[in-house]
């Protein structure tokens, strides 16, 4: 191991996750052979829909500005108006009153996380993750020393707040939820949420304080007129950390934010740990004019209707095919059935057909694969064919019924 270019514990990782590697190769060399066109790639969360037209407008009116000091360090938070402006949005959403100094503007949701678990977790503290989860989740709470505890969710994905409980220890500091999730589609309601902080709730003062972490990047990708409910309001012991990644469809611009539930136990602590870990991590502040192009863009929202009917493409279409899901409620992913129950051979089976999808195993959902609708339409409508001739030319006798 002595002469390893990169530490034991990256070689480890990078081995263990060689199998996605050798997925993305497949990949790269199916659309090398047959043109990028005819492989449906329906791998990355990437969202192909343009940001809202008001995005470029107010970029362009931000650096026309030329304000002096515009682009220099700021406080580590953020700018303390953008800071308010968010604010009053997060107080609107998650029926609880929150001042621009309980937030935090941050790299995205990923950075965000990573300053939250950086500021609260000690070494071998445990964070409970219902399954399937993101599968990014166990690295950023190893990054902090932290080890995470994943609970089954219900049949239908949603959260079985009885095993969270039961799985609760000594050592837990925080519950992380996605809601909506990547990977299930799942949205999680009013009362299992109050049900869950109610738990939560219920330890302070008898334990290290434990929080609710609620990663909440597709809050506004929601389907069939449902609404994603507030999270502040049903815990004291609650944090928010999303992005404007999916909101406005700019994953690559790095913009988020924590925001903490101002009546959790010590909140001045750790608001002042919070921003102590956004510099120390090496964020030190969110992008400034993407700070203050969000802040004026508080409403703004992709065309969510582009992907309700890309939801209703893609899930008529592998009904049709014979294919077991869960219609999703939010963001855009369809968590399928694997046919056979080894759900990497299956991915692999779908690559005969130029489709490519992510097995479930890697989110902690084995037995499913994660099929991504954010791709044209048209992607979709000829995906669907070879959807179908996949699962008709499995060997009689080995799909699941
Ligand atoms: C559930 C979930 N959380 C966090 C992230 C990170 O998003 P970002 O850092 O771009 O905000 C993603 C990205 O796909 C995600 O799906």
């Amino acid at each position: 191991m002595a002469d390893l270019p990169v530490g034991e514990k990256i070689y480890g990782a990078l081995e263990k996750s060689s199998w996605i590697r050798r997925m993305f190769e497949v990949g790269t060399a199916l659309k090398k052979e047959h043109g990028e066109e005819n492989v449906f790639d329906l791998t990355l969360g990437n969202p192909d829909l343009d940001p809202p037209l008001e995005f470029f407008d107010t970029i362009a009116a931000l650096i026309q500005e030329r304000k002096k000091g515009a682009h220099g360090y700021m406080p580590n938070a953020g700018y303390p108006d953008v800071l308010d402006t968010v604010g009053r949005l997060v107080s609107a959403t998650h029926g609880v009153e929150v001042g621009g100094r309980s937030i935090v503007m941050t790299c995205g949701a990923a950075g965000g996380l990573n300053v939250v678990f950086k500021t609260i977790l000690d070494p071998g503290d445990e964070v409970i993750v219902p399954r399937p989860y993101f599968a990014e989740y166990g690295a950023y709470i190893d990054n902090h020393g932290g080890r995470m505890v994943t609970v089954d969710t219900a049949a239908d994905f949603s959260l079985d707040v009885d095993a969270i409980d039961a799985a609760m220890t000594a050592r837990t500091r925080a519950v992380l939820i996605n809601t909506p999730n990547n990977p299930t589609g799942k949205l999680y309601r009013e009362a299992e949420l109050a049900a869950l902080g109610a738990l939560i709730d219920a330890r302070a003062g008898t334990t290290r304080p434990v929080y609710l972490i609620a990663d909440e990047p597709y809050r506004e990708i929601v389907y069939d007129g449902l609404e994603a409910p507030p999270i502040l309001k049903q815990c004291r012991q609650s944090i928010v950390v999303t992005s404007y990644s999916k909101s406005l469809s700019i994953p690559g611009e790095r913009i988020g934010y924590i925001a903490v539930n101002p009546s959790c136990a010590g909140a001045d602590t750790l608001m002042a740990g919070l921003i102590m870990c956004n510099r120390i991590l090496g964020f030190v502040n969110a992008p400034a004019l993407m700070q203050r192009a969000v802040a004026a863009l508080a409403t703004a929202r992709v065309n969510t209707q582009a992907y309700t009917k890309r939801r209703d493409l893609i899930c008529d279409g592998l009904e049709y095919a014979g294919y077991r899901f869960d219609r999703p409620e939010g963001a855009f992913y369809v968590f399928c059935k694997s046919p056979i129950p080894d759900d990497v051979a299956f991915v692999q089976h779908l690559q005969r057909y130029n489709i490519l999808t992510v097995p479930g195993v890697g989110f902690g959902g084995p037995g499913h694969f994660r099929i991504c609708y954010c791709v044209p339409e048209s992607v979709i409508t000829r995906a669907i064919p070879r959807f179908k001739e996949a699962l008709d030319t499995l060997p009689k006798g080995t799909a699941n019924s």
